[in-house]
């Protein structure tokens, strides 16, 4: 059962996890029996830990890596081994629901990927694994409400931007405090950048990952964080990558040096990138790469509440451009012709009460120039002005519209508005831009400030900027969302000390943001 398959065959024996599973449903979960042992396996096989998300209203994806040397490819034989996994209504697994036995195929680096359905909607569940007689930690995921509910509350946390070598990622201790029913995260998972000593970790490796056992190498090491192993262990995740999972500042089959990276080395490095992120996330089989190609634009529906479009703003991108007037040309595009049709309909169709946008980049305008003209940053949104316009005034049709972003390493929170070139143009939405875990490490507040105060009249939409690390937590109900930025004092050590930096609203009916 190893050696090369075809992508038909694949996508059989992954629809063949879920008949095993319900085959195996009937049998009992024994302790010290080994049943689903073909191999004996070396310790710490679930060094990994275990994850799940893309929360549906009667499913959700329950996730492992067997990988008892993470480090060094994982450490596993070339051989299937089964996994039994598990899934109950209590932590002690007295209230069993599901049972059954996934594959982890070492063509996917030993990954399990469950999909678990007809489950009950707005629940918590429990679930664990056990291969080779080891039993994975005990985790606790959450399913969507039912999608005819339109009451209710839902607390969602938005994280992006955790390297590794800036810090540890303590924002997470708080997250898991705060209860969030899904964490919303936003890209830049990981760092490609080649191991440094400046900072308070060092990166695997001897250089940026290229090969697929590299980036696996990569995000097995980003996976024995502490408090990101125990923020997937104990709720769901709704991934989406953005340009580090690759190489920095990618658009579409384009690298960031290509006098350096031939096309052809280039795709076969998205290929790597691709494999090793589906073999990492909790997602469906939809998003199991096509050589180059990952499936990763989706919607997911809470209720009548909320629709969530995540966006894919990397694979279809023109590439980025080098000036002000070149930013305004037409023909550029951010989400391809596809995509963007496919937003538009999700938008305007929307039983929604909040329709949220996750983007990777931010889209409201941050005008770097002070005073007279323009500067832009030309890799997010206000490097494809056209589109971007284009877009805000379909907002002006939506109910609710509420982008979720990241990539700035900053708070930047803002009204969006239909025209950045007329102060008294129409709000038609707000933008939270999600400061980052540990990128750019602990900042200087009074230097960042020094740099960016004499900024804020060049962009009257801003509502707040600031620069400590953290992330926000959103509670949205059918009146409002009440956001919060959540801070942590640092990310130089283990452990830090979390707070409120700042409350913002949004009210239902009402376009934009305001501090609480
Ligand atoms: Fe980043």
């Amino acid at each position: 059962m190893t050696g090369a398959i075809s992508p038909h065959r694949r996508h059989l024996l992954i629809a063949g996890a879920a008949v095993l599973g319900a085959a195996a449903s009937a049998q009992l979960w024994l302790p010290g029996t080994a049943r689903a042992a073909e191999v004996t396996l070396p310790d710490g096989v679930f060094s990994l830990g275990i994850a799940s998300g893309d929360p549906l209203p009667d499913g959700i994806v329950l996730w492992t890596r067997l990988a008892p040397d993470p480090l060094n490819g994982g450490g596993m034989p070339d051989t299937v081994v089964l996994v039994e996994w598990e899934l109950a209504e209590d932590d002690r697994f007295r209230k069993p629901v599901r049972r059954g036995v996934a594959q982890a195929r070492p063509e996917y680096g030993h990954s399990v990927h469950v999909d678990v359905r007809d489950l009950r909607p707005d629940r918590s569940y429990w679930y664990r694994f056990r291969a080779s007689g080891q039993i994975s930690p005990t985790g606790r995921t959450r399913t969507a409400p039912h999608p005819h509910s339109k009451g209710g509350s839902l607390r969602i946390a938005l994280a992006s931007c955790q390297n590794w070598q800036h810090g540890y990622f303590t924002p997470y201790a708080d997250m898991l405090q705060q209860e969030p029913d899904f964490v919303l995260f936003v890209g830049d998972y990981i760092y490609e950048s080649t191991p440094s000593s400046a900072g308070p970790r060092r990166h695997e490796g001897t250089g940026e990952p290229y090969t697929l056992e590299q980036y696996r190498n990569r995000y097995a090491q980003y996976r024995t964080d502490p408090d990101l192993a125990a923020m997937h262990a104990n709720t769901p995740w709704v991934v989406t990558f953005d340009d580090h999972e690759v190489d920095n500042d990618w658009a579409g089959e384009i690298p960031q040096d290509p006098d350096k990276q031939s096309h052809d080395a280039f795709v076969a490095r998205l290929t790597a990138a691709f494999q090793a992120y589906y073999e990492h996330m909790p997602v469906r089989a939809s998003a199991i790469p096509n050589g180059p190609h990952i499936q990763m634009y989706r919607r997911l529906e809470f209720g009548r509440l909320v629709r969530l479009n995540v966006l894919d703003t990397r694979q279809f991108r023109s590439d980025q451009v080098t000036s002000q007037a070149d930013a305004q040309d037409p023909s550029l595009t951010m989400l391809g012709a596809e995509q963007k049709q496919w937003l538009l309909d999700g938008l305007h169709d929307s039983p929604a009460r909040w329709n949220l946008i996750a983007s990777q980049i931010m889209m409201a305008e941050t005008d770097l120039q002070i005073g007279e003209g323009k500067l832009w940053y030309y890799d997010a949104w206000d490097g494809y002005q056209v589109e971007r316009n284009a877009l805000l005034q379909e907002f002006a049709d939506v109910r609710n519209p509420v982008v979720l972003s990241g990539d700035r390493h900053l708070t930047m929170i803002s009204d969006l508005k239909t025209d950045y070139g007329d102060p008294d143009s129409e709000v038609v939405g707000a933008e939270f831009v999600g400061t980052s875990i540990s990128s750019n490490g602990d900042q200087d507040q009074a230097a960042f400030h020094a740099e960016w105060d004499p900024r804020m009249p060049d962009n009257p939409h801003w509502k707040l900027i600031d620069a400590h690390r953290g992330y926000h937590l959103f509670d949205i109900d059918r009146h409002g969302i009440d956001a919060q930025v959540r801070v942590v004092d640092t990310v130089r050590q283990p452990t830090a000390t979390p707070s409120t930096y700042a409350r913002l609203r949004v009210e239902n009916g009402r376009p934009g943001v305001e501090l609480a």
